[in-house]
Formats: structure tokens, C-alpha cells, sequence
């Protein structure tokens, strides 16, 4: 790994880009630092791909600077700044071996000697074997490789990648997030890669950037967003999450009580992204793998200081590691609840009368006044 300095090495200060009328990204301050490897997720339109090809020259920004370490970059071209891109069509010179595929970016700087720099980079990425082979010879997933080896054999300074695995099918896919991530953490160059993938996102960056709309809606490590969402859609964008509308009881010392139809509820203060106020609103977020499920008959076996109240069960699925219930109750529509499968109760079948509990501790607050369904529509995966 490479020295982590103080300053960040790709930092962007009120950068924004308008067409015409338009809004593609709205003033963003943003830093990646030194080394980690930084997800921009958001889904289809949000600004991604603008904002990544504002940190390679490739689009001017309307507003803002770019810099990369101490340096302004805002008025170098491309060909100018530290920094390679890998996009989703990898575009291999398709006459070329992958030897002199790799070996481009060395040659077109004069240098003739690159035979040693190139089975290094062709053993970065383990196709040390496939040398003398053309493009059209390799996998979607060795070729992508190839486009990464190209790429680092320049030495970037910040490697921008655009959806690189977007064209793989999921399992491929899956190996390639992990390969990447290794040869990330094995070179120590900054990675900055875009993608709609939420799963890809938290398997392989260390600080993922929520975008909608053109601006940065949460910052933060895989676990932070997932844990802590601060808005609606990074709430439902991230995984999922119930919504409960809730009304504020009791907003005194480190906890909050709130109800919601008949039920009474508990979060810690510290969870809530709004200030909870006594007769306001707040939305009660519960993630579906914390909540427990009994059977109406064993309620009374649920103990003492647990979030719970009562629902039937409208719908179940039995996925292998977990079965997944969408519970309705007055307190809240189609609850989603995942229990993992280890001694499964027969009795919790469609039509079942069941209590959700869970400990109040993984319960956090919205802000009332937002989308409660920002973001669920743009969750599916298109793989
Ligand atoms: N040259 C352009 N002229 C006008 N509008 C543009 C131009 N380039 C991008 N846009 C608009 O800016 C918005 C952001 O585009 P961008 O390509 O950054 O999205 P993205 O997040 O990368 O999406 P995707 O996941 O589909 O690639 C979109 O609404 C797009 O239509
Ligand atoms: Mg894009």
C-alpha cells in the first residue's frame, strides 16, 4: 500500500455540470483518499458517469475544481492527468496479442523494452498463459482483465472504472468484483468505480458515495450506509428496509417512544437523522433480517424491553439460508421479515397470526417529511 497523505488523492470542491437547462450534477464536494477503493452508486441517470469523466478530463466541469493530490487538474486535458479509465466495453485492440495489448500504453511512450513490466501486469491479473492469445480467444472476464492490466501498466495515479463488469453475467461477475479488490489492495492505487449495483458496491469498496438526482445523498463505509441510512433512499436503496409511520410519544434522554397504530415503540436518540420532537412524526426504520418471528400462541414467551406488536402473515418464501414473510399489520403494510432457517416453526405459514419483536437497539429515525419510497423501485438487480 501506498502512503496515505493528509490531502486525499482525487478531491473535488463545488464541481457540477449542467446541459442546457439541465442538472446532470449539482455543486459536489467530494474527497477520496489515498489508496481506498471508492464506489459511486446510484441508479440509472444520476450522474455517475459524468462526475467520473470530470475527474478524467473527458468532460468540463460547468462549476468546481478537480484535484488530484496537491495538483489543480481542472484545465489539463485528458492525455495530461495521472489517471486511466476502464470502461464497460473494454475495447482490446482485437489484432493484437494480449502481450502487445498490455504493452500499448508503454510503446506509445517510446519505450521498447517492456517485455518484463508486461508479464508482471499479465501475472497481476493470473493470465500469465494467455500472452500470445488474441482478444477473441478470452472469456468477457479475462478480457476485462486485460483491460485492467492495460490500464495499471501506466501507473495511474487514480484508476477510474465505469460499470467495468456491467457486460458479465452475475457469477461471473461476483469473481471479478473479488479479483478486482485483490489486485486493488495488492497495486494500493486509488480505485474510483461507478456502478448501479448496490451488492457490488459494499463488496469491494471501503467508502461508497450514494448518489441520486446529481448529488451525494451519504458518504460513508458499506456497514455505516447500511447500519445508519440518514435519508429514505439510501434506506431502501442499500438493501431493504421497513418504514414505519410513527408518531413521537416520549423524545427524552437517550431514547425516543413512539407509536404507531397500537404499537409502542423504542430507538435510541443517537440512531434518529432528524431531531425527534414530542407529537411530531418520525419514520421507524427497521432492516428485515433484525426482526424475530413468534407465533401468536408463544407471544407470552417474548421477553421484557423488545420492540413488538402483532401482524398475520400474507406471503412467505423459502430461499435456502432464510425464508422471507411479508407480514401486514396495522402498525404497517407488507413488513418485510427474513428469518434464517434453523429451526423452522411449521406453524408460520400464510394466514398466521405472529408477533414481530426485535431489540430496540437496531431501530433508527427518519425525517417524516421525506419519500418513504425513495428508492425501492431502483433496487432490482438487472443482472
Ligand atoms: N451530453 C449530454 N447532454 C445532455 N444530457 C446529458 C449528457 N450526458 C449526460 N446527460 C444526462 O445527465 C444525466 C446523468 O448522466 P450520467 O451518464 O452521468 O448517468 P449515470 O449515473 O452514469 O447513468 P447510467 O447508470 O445509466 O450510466 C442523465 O440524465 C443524462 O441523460
Ligand atoms: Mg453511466
Amino acid at each position: 500500500m501506498t502512503d496515505k497523505t493528509a490531502g486525499g488523492d482525487v478531491r473535488l470542491t463545488g464541481i457540477s455540470k449542467t446541459y442546457g437547462s439541465f442538472t446532470a450534477v449539482h455543486p459536489l464536494d467530494l474527497t477520496v483518499p489515498e489508496g481506498s477503493f471508492f464506489a459511486l452508486l446510484g441508479a440509472s441517470g444520476c450522474g455517475k458517469t459524468t462526475t467520473l469523466r470530470m475527474i478524467a478530463g473527458l468532460e468540463d466541469p460547468t462549476t468546481g475544481s478537480v484535484f488530484l493530490g496537491d495538483r489543480d487538474v481542472t484545465d489539463l486535458p485528458p492525455y495530461k492527468r495521472p489517471v486511466n479509465t476502464v470502461f464497460q466495453s473494454y475495447a482490446l485492440f482485437p489484432h493484437l496479442t494480449i502481450h502487445e495489448n498490455v504493452a500499448f500504453g508503454l510503446r506509445r511512450r517510446g519505450i521498447k523494452s517492456v517485455k518484463k513490466q508486461v508479464d508482471e501486469m499479465l501475472e497481476l491479473v493470473q493470465l500469465g498463459d494467455k500472452a500470445r492469445h488474441k482478444p477473441h480467444q478470452l472469456s468477457g472476464g479475462q478480457q476485462q482483465r486485460v483491460a485492467v492490466a492495460r490500464a495499471l501498466i501506466n501507473h495511474p495515479q487514480v484508476l477510474l472504472l465505469d460499470e467495468p463488469l456491467g457486460a458479465l453475467d452475475l457469477k461471473l461477475r461476483r469473481q471479478m468484483q473479488l479479483e478486482l479488490k485483490r489486485i486493488q489492495t495488492e497495486v494500493g492505487i486509488t480505485f474510483v468505480h461507478v456502478t448501479h449495483d448496490q451488492e457490488e458496491a459494499m463488496t469491494m469498496a471501503d467508502t461508497v458515495a450514494v448518489m441520486n438526482g446529481g448529488r451525494v445523498e451519504q458518504l460513508g463505509a458499506p456497514s455505516e450506509l447500511y447500519e445508519n441510512p440518514q435519508t429514505t433512499f439510501v434506506a431502501n436503496f442499500l438493501g431493504t428496509s421497513n418504514l414505519i409511520e410513527a408518531e413521537v410519544a416520549e423524545a427524552a434522554g437517550g431514547e425516543v417512544v413512539v407509536t404507531a397504530a397500537d404499537a409502542k415503540l423504542r430507538l435510541p436518540t443517537a440512531r434518529c437523522a432528524t431531531l425527534p420532537r414530542t407529537g411530531g412524526k418520525l419514520l421507524v426504520g427497521v432492516r428485515p433480517e433484525k426482526i424475530s418471528l413468534a407465533h401468536a400462541d408463544d407471544a407470552g414467551d417474548i421477553s421484557e424491553g423488545r420492540n413488538r406488536f402483532t401482524g398475520k402473515i400474507a406471503d412467505s418464501s423459502f430461499i435456502g439460508v432464510s425464508t422471507q414473510f411479508v407480514i401486514d399489520s396495522p402498525v404497517c403494510p407488507e413488513l418485510e421479515v427474513y428469518v434464517q432457517n434453523v429451526e423452522r416453526d411449521p406453524r408460520l405459514v400464510p394466514g398466521a397470526e405472529v408477533v414481530l419483536h426485535w431489540n430496540p437497539q437496531h431501530t433508527f429515525g427518519l425525517d417524516a417529511a421525506m419519500d418513504i419510497d425513495a428508492g425501492v423501485e431502483t433496487v432490482e438487480e438487472t443482472a
